[in-house]
């Protein structure tokens, strides 16, 4: 997947910008705060039609600004497409080829992106509703079926938790709609369960290697936590757990007015060595984690949708030592359409610089030096 070109209007602190991006590298070098971040930010709404940043869609148009619109032109599977985002204060429209695309769910995972920013830190770091996010938008983008799941499941779940509020003011209610409601919960919840076995399983053939190759240290492991204690998906044995759960918990889910148990409770735990790293690891390595995880996904994008994701980072390399920097750019010497941010060029290696096309931001204007075709994208055999 590659996005030939980017236009903005009214986006955070660009009135209008008109971007053409190269096959290969890209490289947004500028001072702190000229709107590199903001470029990364505006493809990734481009993809996914919300912020991976704090704040809300509002944020993102400029402040003199009522509205705000985001094109670009997306290569997948040699077909160009064009992806329209419209924000206005009241409003979110998305189009593919000028038409109005209605769900947003049907819009996302058609163009892709994989992030590295510094706040990814939290996939470990964070809570456990980070880890479900990043499950929904990693499984949503390889399946947009996913996506209409989990956002049936929610409402399911909202209707049984007002119900249940309901219950406990008064008893006498009806315990058969609560019985309707469970049925289909179940039912949608097999489907959920199903996609995150299957990507964890899957991530789990693909980490464990990319990690050793980046650090040199074995057995990352993704675990995925759930209230069933299986290893392994199996239908009728979830059908039979999740129905004796809400049968154990109903006096409780009554009081509480909310359901305990479920999809929306799932977390992740990376592993080194059986050990949690979130308490184990080092700083260096989680971040290292996190990097051989967002690795994994672009393999197993790869995998499934034939084409790598539009790799998006946000000044990593800074911290990262050289030996493993240079484990890192192998990955990215293969046919990855890659756009980088950073302070300094000093910070990205030579061989990157040397093969990428540069964006210098200064004073709201953007100079280009670079990115001539065919250069490089030669697929790396090794990976
Ligand atoms: N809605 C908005 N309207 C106008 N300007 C905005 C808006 N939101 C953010 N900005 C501006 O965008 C700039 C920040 O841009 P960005 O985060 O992309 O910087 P950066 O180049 O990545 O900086 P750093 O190197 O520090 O990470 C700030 O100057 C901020 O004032
Ligand atoms: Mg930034």
């Amino acid at each position: 997947m590659r996005i030939k070109s980017l236009k903005l209007l009214n986006f955070r602190n660009y009135k209008e910008l008109n971007l053409d991006f190269f096959e290969g590298i890209n490289i947004f070098i500028g001072e702190n705060g000229v709107g590199k971040t903001n470029i990364l930010e505006a493809i990734y709404v481009l993809s996914l039609t919300k912020s991976n940043r704090y704040g809300t869609n509002l944020d993102l148009i400029n402040h003199q600004e009522e509205s705000t619109s985001l094109i670009g032109e997306v290569d997948y599977l040699d077909y160009l497409k064009r992806y329209q985002v419209d924000i206005s204060k009241n409003s979110k429209k998305v189009y593919i080829n000028n038409q109005e695309i209605k769900r947003i769910t049907d819009y996302i995972s058609n163009f892709c992106v994989t992030t590295f920013m510094p706040s990814d830190i939290d996939i470990i770091k964070g809570s456990p509703s980070t880890r479900r996010n990043l499950l929904n938008i990693q499984i949503g983008e390889l399946y947009n079926n996913y996506l209409k799941y989990v956002n049936e499941y929610n409402s399911l779940l909202k209707i049984r938790n007002d119900y249940l509020k309901k219950l406990n003011i008064n008893g006498n209610m009806d315990f058969k709609y609560l019985e309707v409601i469970d049925q289909k919960m179940i039912e949608i919840s097999l489907k959920i369960y199903y996609f995150r076995y299957f990507y964890v399983s899957e991530i789990n053939k693909i980490i464990p290697v990319v990690f050793k190759k980046i650090t040199n240290i074995s057995n990352l492991q993704l675990e995925y936590v759930n209230n069933l204690n299986l290893e392994n998906y199996d239908e009728e044995k979830i059908k039979d757990l999740l129905k004796n759960k809400f049968k154990k918990n109903l006096n409780k889910e009554i009081i509480l007015g909310m359901t305990l148990n479920g999809v929306h409770r799932d977390d992740l735990i990376f592993k080194i060595n059986s050990y949690d790293a979130k308490i184990y690891a080092s700083e260096g390595q989680q971040k290292m984690i996190v990097i051989a995880y967002k690795i994994s996904e672009l393999l197993l994008f790869k995998k499934i949708k034939k084409e790598y994701p539009v790799l998006l980072l946000d000044d990593v390399f800074s911290e990262i030592d050289v030996k493993k920097r240079n484990n890192i750019i192998k990955y990215l010497k293969s046919d990855i359409q890659v756009i980088i941010t950073t302070n300094d060029i000093l910070n990205i290696d030579k061989s990157l610089v040397d093969e990428a096309k540069i964006f210098k931001i200064k004073n709201g204007n953007i100079k280009t030096k670079g990115g001539v075709k065919n250069v490089r994208r030669k697929s790396n055999k090794s990976l």
